[in-house]
């Protein structure tokens, strides 16, 4: 055997073991490179060529050639094996188990004065009333001067309001949205509008700088006080209950004549009294009255044609009552530990 062929054999046989024991695309690579590439073994061998006598250069050159094919077959066949060795490794890896149970979605929930509100519009919509809004940003002469309530009133000291400027203010209740609603002039009406309030007071179990309110109004032709009373107790018994009864206690708003306040009895004792209800039996609940004629008046209205009732209740006293929360800050802080429990 000449060395040439002895070479070439050599190199054939290394290649073609290291072909098999390679593992990845990269080492075959290399092995390319250092076996059939422009500076590689075989090229090596060929530069021998130069010294084979010319009658056997053909036999030479076919083994080299033979070699060259032969590392070339077994190097696209290992190719090919470790390329479907590793898409098999990349889809297991990318297998998604279908039966798995989903991740849970964290889902929001509705805050607790949104659920009393719903609730609330509910009743009212129900008996055909229409939901209104009105500004945050009052003048006041929305929210006091065309509520019976004139400068230097001491009512306007009972209300511990922002002032913008002299003329502007930060609502201290719903009931202005009354004016500018019968101020519109389209009759007969029967609305509530809920929205937020804000009164300079210090922040307590009991008290916020901003709470909501919501106000009622029906105006119309021969309105009586028993049309409140029987509107206001179908409210009641609608929120807390079929068997909570009303009671109706005198007051005094700038803004109806007459006035009264309603107390609901208690939805936890029934009205023997409890701690929930403080032993009284009974719980205020709003403020309400008949429309006072000075104030349809100021608003457009002529009081001998039409008249009359408003109310105003609070919203998150429904919604402390309702879920019997004990402090009104937790309303506002936003915890969802607390907000999760409704
Ligand atoms: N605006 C009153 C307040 O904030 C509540 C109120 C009382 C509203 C009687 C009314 C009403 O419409 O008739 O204290």
């Amino acid at each position: 055997m000449s060395e040439i062929e002895e070479k070439v054999i050599k190199i054939k046989e290394q290649a073609l073991k290291e072909i098999k024991e390679a593992d990845g695309l990269e080492k075959l690579n290399a092995i390319r490179v250092n076996v059939l590439g422009k500076k590689g073994a075989m090229a090596e061998v060929m530069k021998l060529m130069r010294d084979v006598p010319k009658e056997e250069k053909p036999q030479v050159g076919k083994w080299v050639n033979e070699a060259r094919q032969a590392i070339e077959e077994k190097m696209e066949l290992s190719k090919k094996k470790l390329e479907q060795a590793a898409l098999t490794a990349r889809l297991e890896a990318e297998t998604i188990d279908v039966t798995l149970p989903a991740k849970k979605q964290k889902v929001g929930h509705r805050h607790p004065n949104q659920i009393a509100l719903e609730e609330v519009e509910r009743v009212f919509t129900g008996m055909g009333y229409q939901v209104m809004e009105g500004p945050e940003i009052e003048l006041d002469e929305y929210n006091f001067t065309k509520l019976n309530i004139p400068p230097n009133h001491p009512a306007k000291d009972e209300q511990d309001t922002f002032y913008i400027t002299d003329d502007i203010v930060l609502r201290t209740q719903t009931s202005p949205v009354q004016a500018r609603i019968m101020e519109q002039g389209k009759l007969p009406i029967r609305m509530i509008a809920p929205g937020r309030v804000f009164r300079s007071d210090e922040v307590d179990a009991t008290h916020s700088p901003s709470f909501h309110q919501i106000e009622g109004l029906v105006i119309d032709k021969s309105v009586t006080f028993a049309d409140l009373k029987g509107t206001l107790e179908i409210f009641a018994k609608k929120m807390f209950g079929p068997d909570t009864r009303t009671k109706f206690r005198p007051h005094h708003f700038p803004f109806t004549e007459p006035s009264a306040e309603m107390d609901v009895s208690c939805f936890k004792c029934g009205g023997k009294g409890c701690r929930f209800c403080k032993g009284e039996g009974w719980i205020e609940i709003l403020g309400c009255g008949m429309v006072h004629p000075h104030v349809l008046e100021m608003c457009g209205l002529d009081p001998e044609e039409y008249g009359g009732f408003a109310f105003g209740v609070g919203l998150e006293r429904i919604a402390l009552l309702k879920y019997e929360i004990d402090d009104m800050r937790l309303l506002y802080e936003n915890d969802v530990r607390f907000l999760n429990q409704f």
